[in-house]
């Protein structure tokens, strides 16, 4: 998925270790995904492929919301208050605030985060020994692989290929740097 680093292998031991908290997290990635998936369709009423893709996106991730939902009950977990995810806002740092270069970023950067999931769910679901919990995961790995390009496809949709191409090596670069230099915790990001 073109991440310039790999998750650090004690992220998968810290988060085995604490697999409800990590859980709890999750869920709180689900229901901030779908929002702001409808945010980004409120904020641009006319671009019609956008607003048909993130009405699906937001959908598909209500639904993942509900899954882990499920799964607290199953374990007698609750919600936890909100927490800032310092991964994400480092990385919405880099949005540029001209309409159309912010658009972009927003794009790639959405493309990015579902890409770093794809890779952690991956790590977890290979982790865990047989049963529903590394079912759910390797699903889950599936979704956001499909997500990531699905902001990847949006951006080389509505910009030129040479565009796309060079502020995503910009951003992967700068997020590799996050990665590198935030510390880890049991949580998605
Ligand atoms: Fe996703």
């Amino acid at each position: 998925m073109d991440l310039r680093v790999a998750t650090d292998a004690k992220w998968v031991d810290l988060v085995l270790n604490n697999i409800d908290r990590f859980i709890i997290d999750h869920a709180q990635t689900k229901r901030k995904s779908a929002h702001a998936a409808m945010s980004m369709l409120t904020y641009y009423p006319d671009k019609q492929n956008l607003v048909k893709s993130m009405l699906t996106f937001s959908v598909e991730e209500l639904q993942y919301f509900q899954r882990v939902m499920h799964l607290m009950h199953q374990r007698d977990l609750t919600l936890l208050p909100d927490e800032q995810t310092p991964y994400i806002n480092l990385l919405c740092q880099h949005l540029r605030p001209q309409h159309d270069e912010y658009f972009l970023d927003q794009l790639l950067i959405t493309s990015i985060i579902e890409a770093r999931s794809h890779e952690r769910f991956s790590l977890i679901a290979a982790a865990l020994g047989e049963g529903d919990l590394k079912d759910f995961y390797q699903s889950i790995a599936q979704e956001e692989a499909h997500h990531s390009s699905l902001f990847a496809n949006l951006a080389l949709h509505y910009f030129s290929h040479e565009a796309v191409t060079i502020r995503r090596a910009q951003l992967f670069t700068a997020e590799a740097e996050l990665i590198k230099n935030l510390p880890i915790k049991a949580c998605v990001h």
